[in-house]
């Protein structure tokens, strides 16, 4: 099973619309289904450090790195949670976008930084946090990133937003970093139950079709006071409305945007778990794609079950 690495960037230039919540909880709920993930806290508010149970440390963060004084192997440090590992942000941060501003490189400095560690593999997913500004940092994610997701919140000139990150997205992509996607787009903090929610997506689905994804997260009480316990609320509180739409989004997320290749196909015929799988999958269960990783990698996820995954129908195979 070989390991096709994605580098995502969670952005949105508009202050706390959900960014670090949906890096903290996706990259948990990804952990949780046995995938590698490495979080890059890149804000120098390093609330997706906190929220995964870290301390801010001086010289343990991506600024080190990109002075050039660390390599990046010596700041990713793992978390309690197996599969969940991160580069944490600390205040020294914050001086990035003066101190490298003119850097000759500053467009390519955090791709050129990551590089070794895409190369490498071992992580499915690197997520970046993004801080809410159109900054050197967050341009220089973009130019580091494969995709940007983008957290939005169903709202009054939600359009208006849009439109000021796609036109990053757009020009980066007309120069510096050709093969940039949009990821998609997901609502977060969302109140069904308001007519001018539903007209916001109804919009925002005209205008950008498949790329909008299906799952919504609701406002969630259990979501907001995740953080102050330095856990994920996928894992804090697994069944509370926040974390279960987390988890679903998750599964969508994670049916988009492959990472395992699956051997070449063999004439002998498949192992019993490769073949029980498919009839154990319930229509829950998300993509055929993501049935075959699970059934060809079913070795390797048995072990490294966590105590925090959570069974869903459909993953008898799995246990
Ligand atoms: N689904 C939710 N339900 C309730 N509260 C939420 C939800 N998602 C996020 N919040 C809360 O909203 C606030 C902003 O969220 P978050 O920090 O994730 O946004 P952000 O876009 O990363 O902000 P910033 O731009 O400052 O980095 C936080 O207090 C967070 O706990
Ligand atoms: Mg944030």
């Amino acid at each position: 099973m070989q390991r096709q690495t994605k580098v995502i960037a969670i952005a949105n230039q508009k202050g706390g619309v959900g960014k670090t919540t949906t890096v903290v909880n996706l990259a948990a709920a990804l952990s949780a289904r046995h995938r590698a993930v490495l979080v890059v806290d890149l804000d120098p508010q390093a609330h997706a450090t906190l929220g995964l149970g870290l301390e801010k440390q001086q010289g343990i963060s991506m600024y080190p790195v990109l002075a050039g004084e660390r390599e990046i192997g010596d700041v990713i440090q793992p978390t309690k949670w197996s599969n969940l590992n991160v580069i944490p942000s600390e205040v020294d941060l914050a001086g990035a976008e003066l101190e490298f501003g003119m850097r000759e490189d500053r467009l390519m400095m955090i791709k050129n930084a990551l590089e070794p560690v895409k190369a490498s593999g071992v992580f499915d997913y690197i997520i970046l946090d993004c801080p809410p500004s159109l900054g050197i940092v967050m341009t220089s994610a973009l130019v580091a990133t494969d995709s940007v997701l983008i957290p939005i919140q169903a709202e009054f000139l939600a359009m208006d937003g849009l439109a000021l990150i796609t036109g990053s997205i757009e020009r980066l992509r007309a120069g510096v970093n050709p093969t940039l996607e949009l990821n998609g787009i997901v609502f977060t903090m969302v109140n069904v139950q308001a007519r001018l929610t539903q007209d916001v997506i109804a919009e925002v689905q005209q205008h950008f079709g498949e790329k909008v994804y299906e799952t919504l997260i609701p406002r969630n009480v259990r979501v907001s006071e995740a953080p102050s316990m330095g856990t994920p609320v996928v894992f804090l509180e697994p069944r509370s409305k926040g974390a279960e739409a987390y988890k679903a989004f998750a599964w969508e997320f994670m049916a988009k945007n492959p990472t395992r290749i699956a051997a070449p196909a063999v004439t002998a015929p498949p192992p019993p778990a490769a073949a029980e799988k498919p009839a154990a999958g319930s229509a829950e269960a998300p993509q055929a794609a993501e049935a075959a990783d699970n059934a060809s990698s079913a070795a390797e996820t048995a072990a490294d079950e966590s105590a925090t995954a959570e069974a869903r129908p459909g993953d008898a195979a799995d246990a």
